[in-house]
């Protein structure tokens, strides 16, 4: 209910669109209502010989026209026509109004939902599949449809269009009305009671289809290790796997579906019937009931059983519907782990010096990361970070960018706490290189220019030409015009990883965060982007984490991480004399290594 009244204000946007349905559905209930009418005319007063009623009987004196069968008949078929008429322009009306209507409010919650997952934290990214995020977004969205037409214009439209028809019905014979309406709660709650099976086997079949989603998306993600392994026939006999589950969840969903529509049938037929034989009997008996009425009365049932239908599958709708809504309301419910405050502050363009303050950090509560963390760096200076895999080398870098915050103590900035100021100022004066750049299927100028749209070309040839990236790039079939991904236009990782060079120097920060942006490659394609890394690294204050200790050499302070603790701290040429943690690390590293050192920054 709490999520419904979440999605009331995406219908509360389109007012204008959500009056005219209201106003098409109530002459929809309206013209339903007198679709038997012409028949009764015919019936009573044509093929009959009761007296016309005195409005149409008024009516056609007033445009003097007598009242012999022609004219009657005339009206009859006009009559018929006009209502079949008027019912479809009604119908192609609403459904326009709809169209609009449901698609705007689709799109609205689904930008909605785009922007809030846009700013969740990178750990809520890394917990959730894109594939599930994905299907939040184009799938899950749909509800809000829905649950407009569903849960309120459908029943809306049923309630009234019973009452319009009740009202009248009570007029012709009040005691078969009430048999009607007594057969009624009955017909829904045997309805909702059948349903039951139905609605569980639906959930399975959605979870199932769900998995096979995810399997698809999972196995295409990671397609050059399930080919490396060769594993394509295990993945594929997996698919058949979920594609037979999901066969078999769809056949028990149809045929609890059929099981359900015969047995809540047979109850309606036989709350009809019931009231047919009493009819039949007012007809014979001394109500005298007219031929007309009970053919007026027939068609109102007919529809009556429609529109309870729709009135009783409100609930099992509902329940369909409370799941995406659920998974909508989730992202629209749960505010951003990181986000601006409301009186956060623009940062103004920094000089660069970053300090940590007894920062103690982790992923999940009671098992800190990071614990008590203390250092500062002055502005343009170089902090490498080393220490084993799962030191929290990278945990420590994210804490500056504010992709999560600390538990305890501050992270500053030109001496601002970084949670008092607005993200998109902080991140612009940030820039990151990764062990694994990712680009995006735009072309190699925009991608340079991500972090900056309105760069002109002389700039990217600049930023690229100081990345060593300029040569590589005029090679390809279309320059800098050359869309990544398409036509074979892949790069290797060196290259790539000169794009991302090339993307931070464009974006011109003043403090530069490197995690290991040379792990990946060779040491020979390591040495033809030191020299560009060197140059990206200049007069910023840059923290750099590197495995391979030779790139680590010049920075102005090294920090020795163990176990989210600074075991060590100071320059290579301090912490060698120390003769401890890092002096270690450096006796190991140049056993393994020694042809590196030839390329330290
Ligand atoms: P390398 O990159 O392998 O050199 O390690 P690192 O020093 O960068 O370690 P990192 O900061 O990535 O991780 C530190 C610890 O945090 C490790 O024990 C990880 O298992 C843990 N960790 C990292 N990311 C996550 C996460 O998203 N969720 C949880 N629960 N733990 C995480
Ligand atoms: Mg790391």
């Amino acid at each position: 209910m709490q999520q419904f009244l979440l999605l009331l204000r995406y219908f509360r946007r389109q007012p204008r669109f959500l009056a005219l349905i209201a106003v098409f559905t109530l002459a929809t209930s309206l013209l339903a209502a007198l679709q038997p009418w012409p028949m009764k005319l015919l019936a009573d007063h044509i093929l009959g010989s009761a007296p016309l009623p005195g409005p149409l009987h008024r009516a056609l004196e007033a445009l003097s026209l007598d009242s012999g069968a022609t004219v009657l008949l005339g009206i009859v078929v006009i009559g018929t026509l006009l209502l079949f008429a008027l019912n479809s322009l009604m119908d192609v009306a609403l459904t326009w109004c709809w169209t609009v209507a449901g698609r705007r409010m689709v799109y609205d919650l689904a930008e909605d939902l785009f922007a809030r997952l846009q700013s969740r934290s990178m750990l809520f990214h890394k917990r959730n599949t894109v594939g599930d995020i994905m299907s939040r977004i184009t799938v899950d969205s749909w509800c809000v449809y829905q649950a407009a037409e569903s849960i309120v214009f459908s029943p809306a439209h049923a309630l009234l269009a019973t009452i319009i028809m009740v009202f009248l019905m009570a007029q012709l014979d009040a005691q078969l009305t009430l048999l009607a309406l007594i057969a009624a709660p009955f017909m829904v709650a045997a309805s909702f009671l059948l349903g039951k099976p139905l609605r569980a086997a639906a959930k399975i079949k959605r979870e199932i289809e769900s998995r096979v989603h995810a399997h698809i998306q999972q196995t295409l993600t990671g397609i050059p290790v399930v080919q490396a392994f060769a594993q394509e026939e295990r993945e594929a006999l997996r698919f058949q796997k979920f594609a037979d589950a999901a066969i078999r969840s769809q056949q028990r969903s149809a045929l609890l579906g059929s099981v359900n529509s015969l047995s809540s049938g047979l109850i309606t037929t036989l709350g009809s019937g019931l009231v047919l034989w009493v009819g039949a009997r007012h007809v014979l008996g001394p109500q005298h009931l007219g031929i007309g009425s009970i053919l007026v009365f027939l068609v109102y049932l007919n529809s009556l059983q429609a529109q309870m239908k729709v009135v009783a599958g409100l609930y099992t709708t509902a329940q369909g519907l409370s799941a995406n809504m659920h998974r909508v309301a989730e992202i629209l419910e749960t505010p951003p782990e990181v986000a601006d405050k409301s009186d956060a502050a623009l940062l103004p363009p920094v000089r660069g010096s970053v300090r940590f303050e007894n920062v103690t950090a982790g992923y999940e509560l009671g098992y800190p990361v990071l614990k008590n963390i203390s250092f500062s760096a002055q502005a343009g200076q170089t902090i490498a970070l080393v220490g084993a895999t799962g030191a929290g080398k990278t945990t420590l870098v994210s804490l500056i960018p504010r992709f999560a915050d600390p538990w305890q103590g501050r992270v500053l900035i030109d001496g601002h706490d970084a949670r008092d100021i607005r993200l998109k100022s902080l991140r612009d004066q940030i820039g990151i290189v990764l062990q694994e750049s990712f680009l995006f299927p735009l072309t190699v100028a925009e991608n340079i220019a991500y972090g900056r749209p309105d760069a002109s070309r002389g700039e990217i040839e600049a930023a690229a030409r100081a990345a060593n990236a300029h040569g590589f790039i005029s090679a390809l079939p279309e320059g800098y015009e050359t869309v990544i991904g398409e036509r074979g236009a892949t790069l290797s990782g060196g290259e790539r990883q000169r794009l991302a060079i090339a993307r931070a120097l464009l974006k011109d920060p003043p403090i530069l965060i490197l995690d290991e942006p040379t792990s990946a490659l060779d040491a020979e394609t390591e040495h033809s982007i030191i020299d560009a890394l060197r140059r990206l690294m200049k007069h910023r204050t840059t923290f750099v984490i590197a495995h391979r200790l030779s790139t680590v050499r010049r920075a102005d302070c090294i920090l020795v991480l163990k176990d989210g603790e600074i075991i060590e701290s100071g320059t290579h040429e301090e912490l060698l004399a120390r003769k401890e943690h890092y002096a270690h690390l450096n006796r190991i590293h140049s056993a393994e290594a020694p042809s590196l050192h030839a390329a330290a920054i």
